[in-house]
């Protein structure tokens, strides 16, 4: 079957994405606007995108009413976030997170959350993660109705237990999420796959 997207409502569309582009990572973001008041909210329009430096992009959505998400607002304003990582005794929270609050309510503590200083952003990370990523606001782009934002990761927070040897990461196992609206996977069900050279291909040929 073919589908041509400009022939589909954007919320087929949008069913299409996200039950075709799975996993998707997925981005617990903290950011906090001129009131001061921190907030957190999930994003798997999601990834890395470079490493030297290290860049992520978040797709942000406009509301219904097309007013901008606090998220993308709190970017704008501050030019920073940080990108805090949900593992599985952190979902309950992260689902309450996504709910719809008010811009002087803090997701944070209706989610029972705290708050750890970063190094060099002013925006708190959530203390109860394993993983965050301290970013600065490298650009932020209109798309469609959507807001492209790319940071530049500028500290790595990494619970100690999970590196190991030449920053080898290990048991970091992050719930990664499927179809919409609410379907999720693990990261425990892992494998090796060795990556091939050309000789090594072709001798697999010849046999
Ligand atoms: C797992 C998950 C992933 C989400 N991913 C996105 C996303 O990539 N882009 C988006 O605009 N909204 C996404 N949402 C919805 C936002 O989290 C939700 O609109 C939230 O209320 C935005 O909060 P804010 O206004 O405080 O920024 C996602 C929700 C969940 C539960």
């Amino acid at each position: 079957m073919q589908i041509d997207p400009s022939l589909h409502a954007n919320a087929e569309n949008y069913k299409l994405l996200t039950d075709l582009v799975v996993p998707r990572p997925i981005a617990w973001i903290t950011s906090a606007g001129d009131s001061g008041v921190v907030n957190l909210a999930p994003f798997s329009f999601f990834n890395a995108v470079g490493s030297a430096p290290p860049y992520v992009v978040v797709g942000i959505g406009n509301r219904d009413s097309g007013a901008p998400k606090d998220t993308a607002r709190n970017i704008q304003t501050s030019g920073e976030f940080v990108v805090n990582f949900v593992t599985e005794e952190l979902l309950a929270a992260m689902n309450i997170s996504a709910a719809d609050f008010p811009p002087d309510q803090s997701e944070l503590e209706a989610a029972h959350l705290h708050t750890a200083p970063s190094v060099q952003v002013r925006t708190p990370r959530v203390a109860e993660a394993q993983v965050s990523l301290e970013c600065r606001l490298f650009s932020s782009q209109a798309l469609g109705a959507n807001t492209l934002i790319i940071g530049e990761v500028v500290m790595f927070h990494v619970a100690d237990q999970l590196v190991g040897p030449r920053m080898h990461i290990k048991d970091f196992a992050p719930i990664g999420r499927l179809g919409s609206p609410s379907v999720y996977c693990r990261t425990t069900d892992r494998f090796e796959l060795a990556r091939l050279r050309y000789a090594e291909w072709q001798k697999l040929v010849d046999l």
